[in-house]
């Protein structure tokens, strides 16, 4: 026990102090996860803000080796969920109070769907009276159009980095202009340099990642300065070519784990930013965001994505929530945040304090 309650102690931390708090166990593991929660109540409270998600389309022009809706898997039945359909789920969202919403889909990088998606921004403040707060997740953009949909109210942006070892990146990907490191590097300058309050994240437990890797996730986080993560266990789809590396994945519970010490370290590295408890921990504890609430996330995702269409944007097996409607989720959500001691920043931004912080100093 020594080691690790010595380490909780610093102020700062070295790659091999990081890598001891990912390794830790038991009681170890449980200490840790009570820091991540003293630092969180400290430095951001125990408000938990809810984004609702809107899946609006899962055409991807992208193949990445993980993700079940990668663009050469041919048994997913494509959607793409008409404007007011997405219309109503904001709708739906500002009427629930949940203060934001993040319109998430697959890659499409044609200068129609960047003018949609202005139109749909536009739209939204509107019948919000501005109220909603709009993140976009839809992935790797030029310049020109970050700049058009921040301009049109966009205020947040998504942008997974995946991993940050090159050379597993490679792995995971196909070896191409379309997915290309760099690329996706350079967009989250892009990103940060416009305005936007930025988001990236890792998947944790890859097939061929360890835990130094993620360190250095970690350290890329800190020292890119940024606002908001997501990041979940990574979760085989059987029709992806990463299945066949199935056997050589960390068994489930230790993936899960895994996340949570995540999350608790980050939040003991980077005390004022909003960490999300991300959907993939539902896929293998029914607690699991809740879990990861209580170690240091402080922002949930409820997917509002029209009940029918849920089935069908599966990055992964096992997604929860996939029969739900969203007014059935949102009862469901109150009680679980209850249970994680939470409370529910209803009709708030919630921005990230780190943004906010920054702009000051800037
Ligand atoms: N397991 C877990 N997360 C996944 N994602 C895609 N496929 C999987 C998977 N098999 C995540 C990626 C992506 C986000 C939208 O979903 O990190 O950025
Ligand atoms: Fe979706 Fe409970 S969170 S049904």
């Amino acid at each position: 026990m020594g080691a690790i309650s010595t380490i909780l102690e610093q102020s700062s931390f070295s790659h091999s102090d990081l890598e001891q708090l990912l390794m830790c166990e038991g009681n170890e593991m449980r200490l840790l996860f009570s820091k991540g929660s003293t630092v969180k109540e400290k430095f951001v409270g125990n408000k938990v803000y809810f984004r609702g998600l809107v899946e609006f389309s899962n055409v991807c022009d992208k193949d990445c080796y993980y993700c079940g809706i990668r663009r050469s898997n041919l048994s997913v039945r494509r959607y793409n969920l008409t404007d007011s359909e997405i219309l109503d789920a904001a709708l739906f969202a500002d009427e629930n109070r949940f203060g934001s919403v993040v319109l998430q889909a697959g890659e499409n990088s044609s200068p129609a769907f960047a003018d949609r998606i202005t139109n749909l921004i536009t739209r939204i403040k509107q019948l919000s009276d501005g109220r909603l707060g709009i993140t976009l997740s839809v992935g790797e953009q030029s310049d020109m159009v970050y700049r058009q949909w921040f301009e049109a109210g966009a205020h947040r942006y998504l942008l997974r980095i995946e991993t940050t070892n090159q050379s597993l990146y490679r792995k995971l990907h196909p070896d191409d202009q379309l997915h290309d490191f760099n690329r996706r590097m350079d967009c989250l300058h892009s990103l940060r340099a416009i305005g936007y309050q930025t988001g990236t994240g890792v998947m944790i437990g890859l097939p061929f990642q360890t835990n130094g890797d993620l360190v250095n996730d970690l350290l890329f986080f800190q020292e890119f300065g940024i606002d908001m993560v997501g990041m979940g266990p990574y979760i085989e789809h059987s029709e992806t070519p990463l299945h066949k590396f199935r056997h050589e994945l960390l068994p489930i519970q230790e993936r899960f784990d895994l996340s949570l010490k995540m999350i608790a370290v980050l939040r003991i590295l980077m005390n004022d930013i909003n960490i999300a408890a991300a959907t993939a921990l539902q896929a293998i504890d029914p607690l699991g965001r809740e879990k990861g609430i209580k170690v240091g996330a402080n922002i949930i995702m409820p997917n509002i994505t029209p009940g029918f269409y849920r089935n069908d944007y599966s990055l992964y097996e096992n997604k929860p929530c996939v029969d739900e409607e969203p007014a059935q989720c949102k009862g469901c959500l109150d009680a679980r945040i209850a249970l994680a001691d939470g409370e529910i920043g209803y009709g708030e931004w919630g921005d990230s304090i780190h943004f906010i912080n920054n702009k000051r100093k800037g």
